[in-house]
């Protein structure tokens, strides 16, 4: 027997301390949380991806009356991301969320099972860490992968 300690971490910025470039992504971010389409659970999340040439993407969470059918902001975003530049690496994926009050999250929220799987893929198809910038008042959670966020991960068929 023998145990295997796996070891993840986080940095927390506050958001002045961010280089400008990832200062506009949570921007872009926090504005497209009022884009999102919530009204079943009247949590509005929205995502900003920054591409490898400079463009910035975003998304937001879709519900729909049958639950399941719905889809998380990071998933929207990457999706259409990679959809629209399948050449284009994701280099940032900004995460903002707003509760049922309407007010921003604090502290940030963090992604679903579902959804680090799908950064993940992104990450590893361009072969380029994608870092996850996880957005609250006053204060950001940053890993510099999506792997980090997703140890012991499924991701071979072999
Ligand atoms: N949601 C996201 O869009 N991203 C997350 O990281 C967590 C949850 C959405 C799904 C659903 O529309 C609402 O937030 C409440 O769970």
């Amino acid at each position: 027997m023998k145990e295997i300690d796996i070891h993840t971490s986080l940095i927390v910025y506050t958001p002045e301390e961010l280089p400008a470039e990832e200062q506009a992504l949570i921007e872009a971010a926090r504005q497209a949380t009022h884009r999102s389409y919530a009204p079943y659970s009247h949590f509005s999340v929205g995502a900003a991806a920054l591409l490898a040439d400079g463009t910035i993407v975003t998304g937001t969470n879709q519900e729909n009356v049958a639950y399941p059918s719905g889809i998380c902001a990071e998933r929207t975003t990457l999706f259409y991301a990679n959809s629209q530049y399948p050449d284009q690496p994701v280099k940032a994926l900004a995460i903002a969320a707003r509760g049922t009050d309407g007010k921003e999250v604090h502290p940030p929220i963090t992604p679903c099972g579902a959804c680090r799987q799908v950064m993940l893929e992104s990450e590893n198809r361009f072969g380029t860490p994608m870092k996850v910038l996880l957005c609250g008042v006053g204060q950001i959670y940053v890993v510099e992968s999506a792997r980090s966020l997703l140890p012991i991960s499924f991701d071979s068929l072999t």
